[in-house]
């Protein structure tokens, strides 16, 4: 029995697929793949730098493999994400060669034409878009990003509106990080508020969930899934993971294979989790699990973000070279026994 004969019952439970598995060379993930999930998000080849390399141009080879790997595969595609700070193009935001930034009417012309050139290409294929990734902080106020600042917030609105006119059947969803923080629970409520008092469409609201041992603290984190449903949207669990290890101040981009001090603070389980610590991890999977099944007439999608721990982002982040445990599938492709015990909760 897989998570989605459990799982799949109430919502759908998926991974974010990278470009080596999409490309067919990881049988083993392939495997997992078919029998744990129903739905499945792009870990990078449909932000907008993959996408539109340079002016005029959109490059859909590497997102097309990962679509058609999602049919092959029967997963139902989500798209990520339209309109991101990160893993933006460079040239949105200047003048062609010139140093001189694009100008607000640019900027928004820009956004809008790659909003519709690329929902208009995954048309019917695509279940729904992470329209705006993580444009609000965690104290409730809005990002400082470029769009922010030519835009104002109004860039949301634009957004949402370009993806629902390319796409009127595509569902169309707000995404962000550390959704457990009261002010920013507030501030997205407000903004779900706000585009649905517009007539604007917006269907779902996602919680990334980069979780660790000691945070998110899950009474607000759990808080904010009512709150969440409450405003009148779907509520998912976007990129689910869990960092093992502890979170170094101060250190970040930091190459840990360089560092002896660094490797025996922030590395310290390169021979595999000891017992105690992996006993203390499965705890913390099955505490959000049962959270998740508490409220699963709210939650529509639980997705993790990468399928097996080394293809995890965490094992580079936020110092490079590290040996983390993030998932549910370990660095050998086999099933680690939590996964039974979430199965049973669903049971
Ligand atoms: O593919 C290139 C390779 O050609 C190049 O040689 C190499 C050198 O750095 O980089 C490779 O690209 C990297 C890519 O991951 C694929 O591995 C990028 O540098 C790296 O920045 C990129 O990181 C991704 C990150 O988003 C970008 O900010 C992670 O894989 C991805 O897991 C992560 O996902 C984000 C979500 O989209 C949004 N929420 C947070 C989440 C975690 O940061």
């Amino acid at each position: 029995q897989g998570l989605k004969d459990a799982i799949g019952k109430y919502c759908l439970i998926g991974a974010a697929i990278n470009q080596w598995q999409s490309d067919g060379q990881v049988p083993e993930a392939d495997a997992l793949t078919d029998k744990h999930f129903n739905c499945a998000v792009a870990e990078n080849c449909m932000k907008p730098e993959s996408l539109a390399p340079a002016e005029g141009i959109f490059d859909f080879r590497v997102a097309d493999k990962f679509v058609s790997y999602c049919e092959q595969h029967k997963l139902k595609v989500i798209g990520h994400c339209l309109v991101w700070h990160s893993q933006a193009p460079d040239w949105w935001f200047t003048n062609g060669y010139a140093a001189s930034p694009a100008s607000k009417e640019v900027l928004k012309a820009r956004l809008i034409k790659h909003i519709k050139t690329v929902v208009g290409h995954y048309k019917g294929q695509v279940l729904g878009w992470d329209v705006v990734n993580e444009a609000i902080e965690d104290n409730g106020s809005f990002r400082n990003s470029h769009y922010y600042r030519l835009l104002g917030e109004e860039f949301i609105e634009i957004a949402f509106r370009a993806a629902h006119e390319a796409d009127p059947d595509a569902e169309l969803y707000y995404n962000d990080y550390s959704m457990g923080q009261p002010a920013k629970r507030e501030a997205v409520c407000k903004l779900v508020k706000k585009l649905k008092a517009k007539g604007l469409r917006i269907d779902g609201v996602g919680m990334q969930s980069h979780n660790g041992l000691d945070y998110p603290n899950l009474a607000e984190y759990e808080k904010s899934i009512d709150a969440f449903a409450a405003c009148g949207v779907k509520v998912m669990i976007t990129e689910l993971d869990m960092n093992v290890l502890p979170n170094p101040e101060g250190f970040g981009g930091a190459d840990i294979a360089q560092n002896f001090e660094l490797q025996k603070r922030f590395n310290p389980y390169t021979e595999g989790l000891p017992a105690a610590k992996q006993k203390e991890v499965d705890q913390r999977w099955l505490d959000l699990f049962k959270i998740y099944y508490k409220h699963r007439d709210q939650i529509s999608r639980i997705n993790l973000w990468g399928v097996s721990d080394g293809g995890s982002w965490l094992n580079g982040w936020p110092i490079k070279g590290r040996t983390n445990y993030p998932l549910l599938f370990d660095r050998q492709y086999k099933e680690k026994p939590v996964i039974n015990e979430i199965i049973k909760l669903y049971k």
